[in-house]
């Protein structure tokens, strides 16, 4: 079939996703040769380095050409530590540079989306399609009260309905908060309040593990106490009976149905807000992350094309759920605003058997993963012959996220996934961050297995100590400001700055995380060094656990801590004093588990609780987790002096080894 051809037919070849030759997209007349694509690759990325060395606003100013503005900015950052702003002045729409732009290229034919539900069901949407569907979106956004500056709250499964909800508040200028659909009706709750959202889109239920998720029931329960939703709208996807309350709830396809096919975009000020999502910090409450329109845009866009060398007939599958900010960044805005074919899908990667994602890079003939250390480990663990008994050449480049990867699991992503053909990018980065940070450059950066080498053009990061001093080992820190940085915590102005920048006095950003750079200047990434776990690379903080715990009536104190674990990297391990009158019964360890599931959702369900009569503490009552910690680590237990009553550590260390 000639390029002409293909173009006529969307839907024809691989599922339509191959629309043109490079040459063609890119106008360069002629074909290039293996050699000479990685040649210009390389002075590309190397060009990138110096420009963004000599000036780096003049860097980042070059870089938002990569979108399409109604107005230019007059200003490229305002930095009032620790407060910036980004392209003030200028003014765009995330959503039009997702799709509008598109209508006016070849990609419009596209497809945008290709998704596939855990039972096999298939849809997908080419760019066009998918801006048919935004339009009317954002129109019944609109008709339901929705206007600039409004929060709309998204609680649904992997389903092309959560990108179009997204991409719909963007459209109108309405700020989403979107919410795991793995959380639970308390923490749903807890974040529609703080966000003050006006509206809800949930689903009827979504897929999991080969059974119905009933999200419209858990959200039926956290409206319950949410008096700031006024309507509800409720997405079809397993066609089931569901509660639906008069006045305040209605179908999602009954209203396309009626939509008006027209939506103009809301001219947004770049530094307008795009949306909140929520992450666990030290405290018991999660944090509201703020990003904004231009700067975010800029980086998700830019970081999306510099570290997946982004080629025309690319078919991209980032694993990530929308409700993570992976799912942000690079499953709407980054792969949509380059005009990138991608796959999503619904379910989990054992169902029905052990090979379904090997099997849907097969089918789709996916090009680039990018999934977290996690899942690779339980591939692992779950042996070769899954992915041998696949085709995977389609592959060309792998990537990981939300942990650092140990070498280990490296190697068995570079062998059985990439057939030693596909470079591996490691990329470290944050929900605060909005964008990729530290990741290798394929083509460019030598890969060691298990480090995410060196920052992005643009980015200042460093190692520090304590004080504020450069180090090679310590702290990981970023130095200058970055067009997706945080703009803020949504409502707690204090707690940004204590968090973020109160380390080194407001001078430089303080990520949380440990780091070392080797005599090459490339970082390791060691974990976080506050009191956030990485569970299967989901941020969990030890009090939102011990919140949830000392919320059930028989618990009278509770400590949380990570413990090593061999897939998940992390696990929970709690530490229970009961109330005197609790009456302890063989049952009350799931009972608690199952609280906890409750309060939170099932990522938090901890590994283990351990029943003690006491909490190691300071005279002055504060809990001392790092001795829990050496005892669940099996290390001699540190400093103890500072215990009010030294004597609880060996009753603590006992209880640990017989439970
Ligand atoms: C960790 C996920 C090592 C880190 C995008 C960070 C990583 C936290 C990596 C952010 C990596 C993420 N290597 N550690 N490549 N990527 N992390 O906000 O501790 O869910 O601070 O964002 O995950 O988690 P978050």
């Amino acid at each position: 079939m000639s390029n002409q051809e293909k173009l006529a037919d969307g839907k024809s070849g691989s599922y339509g996703l191959c629309l043109l030759d490079e040459d063609e997209l890119y106008g360069i007349g002629s074909i290039e040769t293996d050699a000479e694509l990685k040649q210009r690759r390389h002075s590309g990325i190397k060009a990138l380095f110096a420009e963004a060395q000599q000036d780096r606003e003049a860097f980042w100013s070059a870089q938002a050409q990569c979108l399409d503005w109604f107005e230019p900015w007059n200003k490229v950052l305002q930095w009032d530590p620790p407060y910036a702003k980004w392209f003030l002045g200028g003014k765009l729409n995330a959503c039009y540079n997702c799709l509008d732009r598109h209508m006016h290229t070849e990609i419009w034919k596209k497809n945008a989306l290709v998704w596939e539900g855990e039972e096999g069901l298939e849809r997908s949407l080419t760019y066009e399609e998918l801006y048919k569907e935004v339009n009317k979106f954002s129109n019944v956004l609109k008709e339901s009260g929705i206007s600039k500056g409004d929060k709309v709250a998204i609680y649904l499964p992997m389903v092309p309905e959560t990108v179009i909800a997204m991409l719909s508040c963007a459209r109108v200028g309405a700020v989403h908060t979107v919410v795991f659909a793995g959380f639970s009706a308390d923490a749903l709750k807890d974040r529609i309040l703080d966000a003050d959202a006006k509206l809800l889109v949930t689903a009827d239920g979504g897929w999991r593990k080969g059974r119905v998720i009933a999200l419209k029931q858990t959200a039926d329960m956290a409206l319950e106490s949410c008096p700031c939703i006024q309507k509800t709208i409720v997405v079809r996807r397993l066609n089931c009976e569901v509660v639906m309350q008069y006045g305040r709830d209605e179908w999602y396809d009954s209203l396309m149905e009626d939509a008006q096919e027209e939506c103009p975009c809301e001219e947004m000020d770049a530094e307008d807000e795009l949306y909140i999502l929520y992450t666990s910090g030290t405290t018991g409450k999660p944090k509201g992350i703020v990003h904004t329109t231009g700067g975010y845009m800029v980086s998700v866009t830019a970081t999306m094309r510099w570290v997946f060398d982004l080629q025309p007939c690319d078919i991209y599958w980032c694993t990530a759920d929308v409700g993570w900010v992976t799912g942000h960044s690079y499953v709407v805005y980054g792969p949509l605003s380059n005009g990138v074919s991608q796959l999503i899908y619904e379910g989990a990667a054992d169902f029905p058997q052990r090979d379904r994602f090997w099997q849907l890079i097969q089918k789709y003939r996916v090009t680039i993963l990018y999934t977290a250390p996690t899942a690779i480990r339980m591939f692992m663990k779950w042996g070769d012959n899954w992915p041998q008994g696949c085709d995977l050449s389609s592959l060309r480049l792998l990537g990981s996220v939300g942990e650092p990867i140990n070498p280990e699991a490296w190697m068995w992503y570079y062998t059985h996934i990439g057939c030693q053909r596909c470079p591996i990018v490691d990329t470290w980065w944050q929900t605060e961050t909005g964008s990729i940070m530290i990741a290798p450059l394929a083509g460019f950066t030598a890969l060691k297995p298990g480090s995410a080498t060196q920052p992005l053009p643009g980015i200042d990061a460093v190692i520090m100590d304590e004080e504020g001093r450069q180090q090679s080992s310590g702290y990981l820190a970023i130095t200058s400001p970055w067009p997706s940085m945080l703009r803020g915590i949504h409502k707690d102005s204090e707690r940004y700055q204590q968090t973020y920048w109160k380390k080194w006095e407001g001078r430089y950003y303080f990520t949380g995380d440990g780091a070392k750079q080797d005599e090459d200047g490339d970082f390791w990434l060691s974990g976080r060094v506050d009191d956030v776990m990485n569970i299967s690379g989901h941020r969990l903080g030890t009090m939102e656990v011990e919140s949830a715990l000392v919320d059930h009536q028989g618990v009278a104190e509770a400590a949380v801590i990570a413990t090593a674990h061999a897939i998940k990297g992390q696990a929970i391990a709690a530490f229970v004093s009961l109330k005197e009158h609790t009456p302890f019964h063989a049952d009350l360890e799931d009972e608690l588990k199952q609280h906890v599931v409750k309060k939170i959702g099932a990522i938090a369900r901890p590994e283990r609780v351990i029943f003690i009569s006491d909490l190691p503490k300071t005279r002055s009552g504060k809990i001392i987790r790092r001795l829990l910690r050496d005892i669940a680590e099996g290390r001699v237990t540190g400093d103890v002096t500072t215990l009010s009553d030294p004597s609880v550590m060996e009753n603590i260390k006992k209880q640990y080894q017989e439970d």
